[in-house]
């Protein structure tokens, strides 16, 4: 009876309240996690939560009906039919290969990874706007807080990836190893990972910065950390633009494998793309539209200028005058590329960049978290939908949650082209 009566959506409404009431509760991830695995023999890690989740479910649903923990069963078998069915981006259907998505936001890292028939078999993401997009696109919630998951829990794999956030080490006592400086940071946790399930690669990803952090010691540290874990490392730095993307976003690469292979990483794709690829025609959303302020001093620069390239100086007077603007004024100046931007300050050494407006033949600066690229010679914002071209994710992906959250999310993703074609060499060696 009970299995004609409900169905999946019915069944993660209800979860849904329960874990954004309780983020300590595993159980819809479990759930989750056990009807992405039922076939790969992965299933059975979360198997005791996912019934025990079922049971709860089932039991305030039906308050009169007695579950007992076979109806909980045969009701989680029953679910594993639709599963597919409920997500945008299920998984392939033979897959070659298992990974975890660490770190994982909304999923960028597994979009790359299931389009080279990989399947996941774990994820972690605590941010709870995150983790409804994920679950959005791919079905799957993703477990919390890694820092409290033991690397034993976690199912074996062929491959980890993870974006994880660049943090300081300490450097405090001599001689002390690599668990000493890296302990209470994120890439402890990808280590001890790594440690204990000896995935045969992983693919990490992370800011350009990394390169130069603290002199050079944090990378320094990462490399000689995942060396003596008996990893061999290859790492670059890419450019999104070199990859059919019109954003110049540049990130460190770093692949590790356990046996020593000859990687290379993607060559460059030469063909030159511009925003234009990537506009909506039938845009024209209000709120995407640029501020009367932001047009007037717009219109200021073009009907001020005199010679190309000049700086012109804005009336400083509309900004406070205790403010740097209100103090050192503000200057605009159009790049030869078309891109128009405004200064804080005269003198080109002190000059802070106060705004950046691209144009459709140009491309866009890095999108990042609060910052989403404007085209002054439409005098508009990029949509969502465009943002998430910028950093190419399909059409079809979906954002359930509020535009600022879409954007953010997007500024802290990956460039999915890009790492489509690492995971794309790596495949080569697994
Ligand atoms: C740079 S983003 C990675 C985005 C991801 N690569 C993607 O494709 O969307 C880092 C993510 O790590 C998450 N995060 C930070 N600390 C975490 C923790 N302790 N446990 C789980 N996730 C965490 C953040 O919420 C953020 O979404």
């Amino acid at each position: 009876m009970i299995k004609e009566r409900i169905d999946i959506e019915n069944i993660d409404g209800q979860l849904f309240e329960i874990k954004l009431v309780d983020p300590d509760n595993s159980k819809h991830a479990s759930f989750t996690h056990y009807l992405h695995n039922h076939k790969n023999g992965v299933s059975q890690f979360y198997k005791k939560d996912a019934l025990s989740y079922v049971k709860e479910i089932l039991e305030k649903e039906y308050p009169t009906t007695e579950i007992t923990l076979e109806v909980a069963e045969s009701a989680l078998q029953y679910l594993l039919f639709d599963l597919n069915k409920s997500a945008r981006f299920p998984a392939p259907e033979n897959p070659n290969f298992k990974f975890i998505d660490l770190f994982a936001g909304i999923g960028g890292f597994r979009l790359g990874g299931q389009k080279n028939n990989g399947k996941c078999v774990f994820s972690s993401e605590w941010d709870k706007f995150a983790q409804q997009t994920y679950k959005e696109n791919f079905g799957e919630i993703p477990f919390g807080d890694i820092t409290k998951i033991e690397a034993n829990a976690i199912p074996n794999h062929d491959v980890l990836f993870a974006g994880f956030p660049c943090q300081p080490f300490s450097y405090s006592g001599r001689n002390e190893g690599f668990k000493d400086k890296t302990r209470g940071t994120l890439f402890f946790d990808i280590l001890r990972i790594l440690e204990e399930k000896k995935p045969k690669m992983f693919l990490l990803e992370n800011v350009k910065g990394l390169k130069s952090h603290n002199k050079g010691k944090t990378l320094e540290t990462i490399i000689d950390s995942l060396t003596k874990l008996g990893y061999h490392l290859h790492w670059e730095i890419l450019k999104s633009t070199d990859f059919g993307l019109p954003q110049k976003r540049e990130r460190w690469y770093c692949i590790g494998s356990l046996n020593k292979i000859d990687f290379e990483f993607p060559k460059k794709i030469n063909e030159k793309v511009t925003l234009r690829s990537i506009i909506d025609e039938n845009e024209d959303s209000e709120n995407l539209k640029l501020t009367e302020f932001e047009l007037n001093r717009i219109n200021y620069h073009f009907q001020n200028v005199r010679d190309d390239y000049q700086r012109v100086e804005h009336d400083s007077s509309k900004y406070e005058p205790t403010t740097k603007k209100g103090r050192n004024g503000i200057f605009s100046y159009q790049k030869p590329d078309g891109s128009l931007r405004f200064h804080v300050g005269d003198h080109a050494k002190t000059q802070i960049q106060e705004a950046f407006y691209c144009t459709l033949d140009t491309y866009s600066p890095t999108i990042i978290a609060n910052r989403v690229p404007k085209l002054w010679d439409i005098g508009r914002k990029l949509s969502v939908l465009e943002a998430q071209r910028l950093q190419g994710f399909p059409d079809k992906y979906g954002f359930p949650v509020s535009d600022n959250q879409a954007y953010k999310q997007l500024g802290n993703s990956v460039s999915v082209p890009v790492i489509d074609l690492i995971i794309k060499e790596m495949t080569k060696y697994l």
